[in-house]
């Protein structure tokens, strides 16, 4: 018995201290971005994705002034650590970066899914070839079963697009005469 009134009274004496805390920690409310929407009920695999659709065929559902798409795929983005490699706001760490003017297999929507769905190895037996060259030299990983659907794939590829901030007739590739020489 006196030992439960010790605890009670311990009990009753974090109580104070634990109320500033999580008072502390209250989140803040967020801006008043709209809700991203939710994934399409056909939403697949990228990697099914890529299989089901024929080449050339892929194409972002969202654009890059869709504030709340762009957001939500920043938070992908760090979430499945492509941030590890490219940076976390695509600049570029110990790979490539995603928002300058080289697009090294092409900068179109299916060329980018398709790379990072299937990785640059496979990608490369498929006949792509690297049109554009950075610095950095070395193979995609294969991301087409680890991004849960295609529909979190395009909304990574709509952050990507969105921080882009090379020429404006670059933003979506080039032909490959003229892919601009690495910086
Ligand atoms: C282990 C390191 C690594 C991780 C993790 C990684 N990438 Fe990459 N990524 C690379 C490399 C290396 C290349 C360049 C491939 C080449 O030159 O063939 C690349 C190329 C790319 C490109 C083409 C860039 C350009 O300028 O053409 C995109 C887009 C891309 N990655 C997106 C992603 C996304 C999205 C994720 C997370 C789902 C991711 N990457 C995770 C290493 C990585």
């Amino acid at each position: 018995m006196a030992k439960y009134a010790l605890l009670s009274r311990l009990f009753l004496l974090a109580i104070p201290l634990a109320i500033p805390v999580l008072g502390a920690e209250q989140p803040k409310a967020p801006p008043a971005a709209p809700a991203a929407p939710a994934a399409p009920a056909n939403a697949m695999k990228p990697a099914d994705r890529v299989e089901a659709t024929p080449k050339g065929k892929l194409k972002n559902p969202y654009t890059d002034d869709n504030t709340a798409i762009v957001e939500a795929g920043h938070k992908l983005y760090m979430g499945y650590a492509c941030n590890g490699c490219h940076g976390g706001n695509g600049g570029g760490g110990i790979c490539p970066p995603l928002i300058n003017d080289v697009w090294v297999y092409g900068g179109d929507d299916d060329t980018l899914f398709r790379l990072v769905a299937l990785g640059s190895d496979v990608l490369q037996s498929k006949g792509y070839t690297r049109i554009g060259m950075e610095n950095v030299v070395a193979p995609m990983p294969p991301m087409g079963a680890i991004v849960a659907t295609d529909d979190d794939l395009w909304r990574i590829l709509t952050f990507i697009r969105a921080s882009f901030h090379g020429a404006p007739e670059n933003k979506f590739g080039q032909p490959p005469e003229k892919v601009p020489a690495n910086p």
